[in-house]
């Protein structure tokens, strides 16, 4: 999610759960291209299985990107046909995306001759006064035929007239049965579906329907959530067995970032919501919002909050 997610928290993420797969943020084929490349696309190897998201519309250009994504080592390319933001329209790519299906199946079906590792899209049920039956159709129909491996529907549309990119994730309405009939009408192909899933319990009802969900604002400000998943949704152990676990466990990670010269708030940023009502939660986020962006701030500052803060335990998470 673009402005709040990162490498850091990636790692942060697969500390408390093995089996989810993590996406990045949408980078755009120019800035993958043109730009720093280690510092856009380096990530640890604790991340695996990640997913690389691409903005872009050109063909040529989403197969170069692919193809650097895979020499990075991710395992999976996504390309966005689904947000809303000004900037993102100009350069035609995004969720305006969804009124040029075949602009976006040449993207895909350029992308797969490029890279062995699947080619996934992530789209909305549809944009302004379009009918979401035949969008969303038109879409999927087009890019499977080129060739991807799966797709993720943010079960809302996009109206790209008049709404800010927030406005766009709350005020369409959700149609989740919208994504459920995509399903039926394209049984072999893997359906994820996204928007509003705010906890694992509700993940599970969907998985009558769809392959897959993806929890995007609940995993980010509830990361404790994600303690449950490979449990809940994988019937595997816990990778860790309460939030004060998953801190020990990430210290030497920070530790190396910080002798590389990343700042502890980089960091510590993603850790905001991971007490959220534990007692003690408010004293943990003071702490690090006072200490964690001085200069030079190390790893006490981490543990010194945690020490102010009654551990989560799994067991005590209702999913
Ligand atoms: C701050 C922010 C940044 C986002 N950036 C991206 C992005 O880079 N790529 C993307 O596919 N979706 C992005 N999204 C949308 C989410 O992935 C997701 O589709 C949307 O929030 C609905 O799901 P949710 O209700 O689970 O959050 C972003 C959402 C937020 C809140």
């Amino acid at each position: 999610m673009m402005d709040w997610t990162d490498r850091h928290c990636r790692v942060f993420h697969r500390l408390m759960t093995r089996r989810a797969r993590l996406y990045t943020e949408m980078l755009t084929t120019g800035a993958i291209i043109h730009g720093d490349r280690a510092r856009l696309l380096g990530f640890d190897q604790s991340e695996h299985p990640v997913a690389l998201q691409l903005g872009g519309s050109d063909p040529r250009d989403l197969a170069t990107a692919a193809g650097i994504g895979e020499d990075f080592g991710y395992d999976e390319i996504n390309l966005n046909v689904g947000c809303p933001s000004d900037r993102v329209k100009d350069g035609r790519f995004g969720a305006c995306l969804m009124a040029e299906p075949e602009l976006v199946a040449k993207g895909v079906a350029a992308m797969k001759r490029a890279v062995k590792i699947p080619v996934t899209v992530k789209c909305r049920i549809g944009i302004d006064d379009q009918d979401s039956e035949t969008a969303l159709d038109r879409l999927a129909r087009g890019v499977i035929a080129a060739g991807a491996d799966a797709l993720i529907v943010h079960a809302r549309k996009a109206w790209l007239n008049g709404l800010s990119p927030k406005q766009n994730r709350d005020i369409p309405p959700l149609d989740y049965d919208r994504v459920y009939r995509l399903k039926v009408a394209m049984p072999d192909v893997p359906v994820i579906i996204n928007g509003g899933i705010g906890s694992v319990a509700e993940a599970k009802q969907h998985l009558a329907h769809v392959d897959g969900v993806m929890l995007g604002r609940a995993a980010y400000q509830d990361p404790w959530r994600l303690l449950n998943v490979d449990a809940d949704l994988f019937g595997e152990p816990a990778p860790h067995a309460g939030m004060k676990d998953v801190f020990e466990a990430m210290m030497p990670y920070i530790e190396d970032q910080l002798a590389q010269g990343a700042r502890l708030h980089s960091m510590t940023r993603h850790f905001v919501g991971a007490f959220h009502g534990v007692p003690g939660a408010r004293a943990f986020r003071r702490h690090l919002a006072e200490n964690g962006v001085r200069q030079g701030a190390g790893v006490n500052v981490l543990r010194d909050a945690i020490a102010l803060v009654e551990d989560r335990k799994m067991a005590s998470i209702a999913a």
